[in-house]
């Protein structure tokens, strides 16, 4: 078996596997050229294309994993929002939520119909890794995307989704619980096309505190995850939740992601060494010397302590101004280093 699925299930590996988030993404080449031709929104909606973009950096890094590209947000289309992605600014929604109401005037759609190009970019990402490593398929959380909806973009504070979540519990639970049964859906179909494992995106779940999390939004990103269709291994990632593992633990999930904030050894003791977990290099890292990167990665490795279920990768996303032979360099000293 692959050593990331085994890592996943928490078999012994002999090496530890890595994939990274955004492994497809602006610091590479290869997706800067398509890029120039064509639109974020038009990449996603071209399996052709898509699938490309997937592949490339499996054969550019030895990653053991490859994750689909797509974006999160592509499931709040069919909703009818108004999804843009704008050059410098990122995602915007123009129909934002704030109102029981708006919430009833999302379009209800089939996840498994709908969104046929993200299925289609799963069929012929599987054909073209020809076995060579598993396909991650992959999702955003019910809090993160709710966010999205109520900001109409990214945000500092999510004072308008904290707003919602204290004052309109009417508008609240409905929304949550539509999200949680389209992801569930989505994620399901994107498994029945041939994803291998998925990852579900909470990326803004740390600015809650412990309490408002377990109250408004560990029930749903529960019951999206126990729809899952079982034996697929599913990866529950966020960042800035040290502060409550126990919680996304008790959400679901085969392996837990975690960011740099937190230290491995310290995380994974806290969530029981009975789980597996993925993480946890600061991407910024990666702008570092290579002998940095290496005892960076060197410390990670110490802190997992060669037990099964663990999947390094980044803390978040790779960042553009990355150069692509650090990330190379990268993938390449977790295999060397956990080999030993
Ligand atoms: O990891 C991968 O490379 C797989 C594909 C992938 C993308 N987005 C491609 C993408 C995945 C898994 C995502 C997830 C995603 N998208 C998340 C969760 C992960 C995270 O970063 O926390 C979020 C919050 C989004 C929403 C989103 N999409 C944002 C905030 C942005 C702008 C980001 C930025 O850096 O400016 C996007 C656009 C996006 N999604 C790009 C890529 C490669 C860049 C688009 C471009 O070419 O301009």
């Amino acid at each position: 078996m692959n050593a990331f699925l085994a890592a996943c299930r928490r078999e012994k590996t002999s090496y530890t596997p890595v994939w990274l988030m955004r492994q497809a993404g602006r610091y590479m080449e290869e997706y800067r050229k398509l890029r120039a031709q064509h639109g974020f929104l038009e990449l996603c909606k071209r399996p052709d294309l898509a699938a490309e973009i997937t592949v490339t950096p499996v054969e550019r890094l030895g990653v053991d994993a490859a994750i689909l590209f797509a974006d999160i947000l592509l499931v709040l289309e069919p909703m009818g929002v108004g999804l843009e992605y704008t050059k410098g600014d990122g995602p915007v929604i123009h129909n934002q939520v704030s109102s029981r109401t708006h919430v009833e005037q999302l379009i209800e759609f089939d996840p498994q119909e709908a969104l046929p190009f993200v299925y289609e970019a799963v069929r012929k990402s599987r054909a073209a890794l020809n076995g060579k490593v598993p396909l991650i398929g992959f999702a955003g959380a019910p809090f993160t995307l709710a966010s999205y909806l109520i900001e109409g973009g990214g945000s500092r504070n999510y004072l308008k989704t904290k707003k919602l979540i204290y004052t309109n519990p009417g508008a609240w639970r409905p929304l949550m619980e539509r999200l949680s049964s389209v992801i569930t859906k989505y994620l399901n179909a994107q498994i029945a096309a041939g994803a291998e494992a998925v990852q579900l995106f909470d990326s803004w779940a740390g600015c809650l505190s412990p309490e408002d999390y377990d109250r408004f939004v560990l029930p749903h990103t529960r019951a999206t995850i126990a729809g899952i269709t079982p034996g697929v291994p599913v990866i529950h990632f966020s960042t800035g939740t040290g502060g409550f593992l126990k919680s996304l633990r008790a959400a679901g999930g085969d392996v837990i992601g975690v960011d740099w904030r937190v230290n491995l050894d310290a995380a994974w003791e806290c969530l029981g060494h009975d789980i597996a977990i993925q993480g946890n290099l600061d991407p910024a890292v990666l702008v570092a010397s290579s002998r940095e990167v290496r005892r960076r990665v060197e410390e990670i490795l110490r802190r997992a302590g060669g037990r099964p279920g663990h999947i390094f990768n980044l803390g978040h996303g790779v960042l553009p101004e990355t150069p692509v032979e650090n990330v190379k360099a990268l993938v390449d000293a977790v295999h060397e280093l956990s080999a030993r």
